[in-house]
């Protein structure tokens, strides 16, 4: 049964430059505020003519320079994302078109800010069965368009950024890369963190003026209890990872945990008595850009060239669903 090792990285980002001060001056919020509750400095927002497929295929393009490969070696596409360029077809097809692959399959994976795992572990099963061997795995986001811009929507708008983070998955005989993904979900919080229309679960229409009005086409949060849950999930899902691989936590070299807070991965590393030097943020420049955030952090770790051969990376992640994940690699 062959692994999947990844081959190439690749990172894009919307155009515009967003300080807390900007944030400040179109809604009561301060740079205080966002530094000491979330770590966030500035973020990266699209300008007009970017779209999510259009960064997926800027990543892609680097990964693909990185990896030493053509286009026509992707035998499937699979774009994580929950901000595509349609409300149908997925935001994939767009990417098909883009990088010129017509008959290339291609799909969408829809789990927020674990999206990037769960792509990642279907494009590895896709590679251990056998179906294909070289597939393309990205995670794309645009949230700045799809945001509160009054003090309403504060406790949200600023945390989130836009960007994209591309991996090529490649097959290997030998035991490298990929060694274990483990997913999860909890559907009883699917309302803690969502966007409520426009969806199919209105009728008669999926969207009204009174709707908008009422603020259900932005994010709705409750902080509190999604942060509650993701420093009591990540350290089980960090154990399950390391119980299955029989490492321990001093075996792993980098830690990559999503960037949704900086005092989320402070407070995981510190009950866990991980190493600071382990883990790896980069959210102060770029907030949360759900499926976009561990390729993006890989991607720089892999530029920073403290990534080593044989090395050993966890990678783990929570988010609106609930859903969680864990990946552990040897790069
Ligand atoms: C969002 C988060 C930073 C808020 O921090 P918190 O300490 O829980 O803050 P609260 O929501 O209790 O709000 C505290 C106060 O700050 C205010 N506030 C909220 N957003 C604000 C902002 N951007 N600027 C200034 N004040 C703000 C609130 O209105 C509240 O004011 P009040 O005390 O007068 O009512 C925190 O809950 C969090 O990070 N949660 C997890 C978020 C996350 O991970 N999301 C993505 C998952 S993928």
């Amino acid at each position: 049964m062959p692994f999947a090792r990844i081959a190439g990285t690749g990172r894009a980002l919307g155009n515009r430059l967003v300080t807390n001060e900007d944030l400040a001056r179109i809604m009561d919020t301060s740079d205080e505020w966002i530094q000491q509750r979330t770590g966030i400095q500035t973020r990266y927002w699209t300008e007009d003519g970017q779209s999510c497929a259009s960064m997926a295929a800027e990543a892609t393009e680097k990964a693909l320079a990185a990896a030493g490969m053509d286009k026509s070696d992707i035998d499937l596409i699979i774009l994580a994302t929950l901000s595509g360029d349609a409300f149908f077809p997925g935001a994939s097809a767009f990417l098909n078109d883009r990088l010129g692959l017509p008959g290339v399959p291609s799909m969408d994976v829809r789990n927020q800010c674990t999206g990037f795992l769960y792509a990642l572990a279907s494009g590895n099963a896709m590679i251990r069965s056998g179906t294909y061997r070289r597939v393309l795995v990205v995670g794309a986001e645009i949230h700045s368009t799809g945001l509160d811009m009054s003090s309403r929507g504060r406790d949200v708008t600023v945390l989130f950024g836009d960007g994209a983070g591309a991996v090529l998955l490649e097959a290997t005989e030998e035991e490298k890369g990929i060694l274990s993904t483990h997913l999860h979900a909890d559907g009883r919080f699917a309302k803690a963190l969502w966007t409520d229309a426009p969806a199919s679960a209105h009728h008669p229409l999926r969207i009204t003026a009174e709707m908008m009005e009422e603020g259900l086409i932005y994010p709705k949060m409750e902080g509190r209890l999604v942060f509650k849950h993701a420093v009591m999930k990540l350290p089980e899902v960090i154990n399950e990872a390391l119980q299955h691989n029989k490492l321990s936590l001093d075996d792993i070299d980098h830690f990559l945990f999503h960037q949704a807070n900086l005092r989320i991965n402070e407070f995981v590393a510190g009950a866990m008595g991980i190493p600071e030097t382990k883990v790896r943020n980069n959210i102060q420049k770029y907030g949360n850009t759900s499926a976009a955030a561990i390729p993006i952090l890989l991607d720089e770790l892999l530029e920073s060239g403290n990534l080593l051969e044989g090395q050993l990376l966890l990678l783990a992640g929570f988010g609106s669903g609930f859903t969680w994940g864990s990946c552990v690699l040897r790069w």
